[in-house]
């Protein structure tokens, strides 16, 4: 088949379910993976034959298109501050806001000039701790997860990336009760960062088709009565686990800014501070340990 042909197969097949810059951008993505091709390659290429196979590929791929899947789970890899990721499943896709955080977390590392340690938990593909082992060599990056599946992944993309974290499985809602907490019993972090499950079951109706059907529950969903939960016991394992004046930050929900702050300034936390993401939501607060 002519590409031009394949392309003009795609766009018709999709044309029902998105909208048509959006259908360019899968199609330019799918090309570079399938094809190794650039979008103006593509354009420069369109009389040049496709084989049955890489068809089939584009096929498949129109299939689960259809389907709501994401393209970032069809292609397997994203990017995320820079650098790739291999995503599935198992992990959430990592959002643009995460990369501010990061960057939040990265502006704070450079003023350190010993060597310190970051822990993130609830890792997913890894995308928090790899980038802040990137973007600060001189840290040493735990990272914790409770899902298996998740935790291949981000040892896989810390592989991809060159750098070492060491990766725990460890159910933070259960952190007292479960080995690691004995084994690290004594180790105390400079920073704690978290991107936990924030979403409430209430704004499920707010949600594309996309996050709803395939992105993991486990990474997204909390209970409408208990929203913090996970804020709440993180805090209290950074309590434990945090040097003093080691500092904590989250990624959080838009609508709980205010219930974020009140709840860390009642804790053990002080300079407490909210920013916004670039779509002017509130989302991360940061505070520092009170010795
Ligand atoms: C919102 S996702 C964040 C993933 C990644 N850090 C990011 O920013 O894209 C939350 C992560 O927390 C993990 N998680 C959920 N419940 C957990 C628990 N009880 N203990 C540890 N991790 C948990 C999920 O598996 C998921 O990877």
């Amino acid at each position: 088949m002519l590409l031009k042909t394949l392309r003009d197969q795609f766009y018709t097949e999709l044309t029902e379910h998105y909208p048509e810059t959006e259908i360019q951008s899968f199609f330019n993505l799918l090309s570079e993976c399938f094809l190794k091709m650039k979008g103006h390659e593509v354009s420069l290429n369109l009389y040049a034959p496709i084989s049955g196979k890489k068809t089939e590929k584009f096929e498949n791929a129109i299939k689960r298109l259809k389907k709501h899947e994401p393209i970032q789970y069809i292609i397997g890899t994203t990017e995320f501050y820079g650098l790739p990721f291999k995503v599935t499943e198992s992990t959430l896709i990592p959002r643009p806001e995460t990369e501010e955080l990061v960057q939040w977390v990265t502006d704070v590392s450079t003023s350190k000039t010993e060597n310190f340690s970051i822990l993130d938990i609830g890792t997913g593909s890894g995308c928090i701790a790899i980038s802040l082992a990137k973007s600060s060599p001189n840290a040493t990056v735990y990272a914790i997860d409770v899902s298996k599946k998740a935790l291949i992944i981000a040892k896989t993309n810390a592989k991809l990336n060159k750098v070492d974290v060491e990766f725990v499985e460890l159910d933070i809602l259960n952190w007292q009760n479960e080995p690691w907490n004995m084994e690290f019993e004594d180790v105390k972090f400079d920073i704690i960062v978290s991107n936990p499950p924030y979403v409430r079951q209430l704004e499920k109706a707010q949600m594309s088709a996309n996050v709803l059907r395939h992105e993991p529950g486990l990474a997204l969903y909390v209970e409408d009565d208990e929203p913090l939960v996970f804020y709440k016991t993180i805090a209290e394992f950074a309590t434990a686990h945090l040097k003093d004046q080691g500092q904590l930050f989250f990624e959080i929900n838009q609508y709980l800014g205010t219930e974020m702050i009140e709840f860390l300034e009642g804790s053990n936390f002080k300079d407490v501070v909210l920013k916004k993401d670039i779509f002017g939501n509130d989302r991360m607060v940061s505070g520092i340990k009170m010795s």
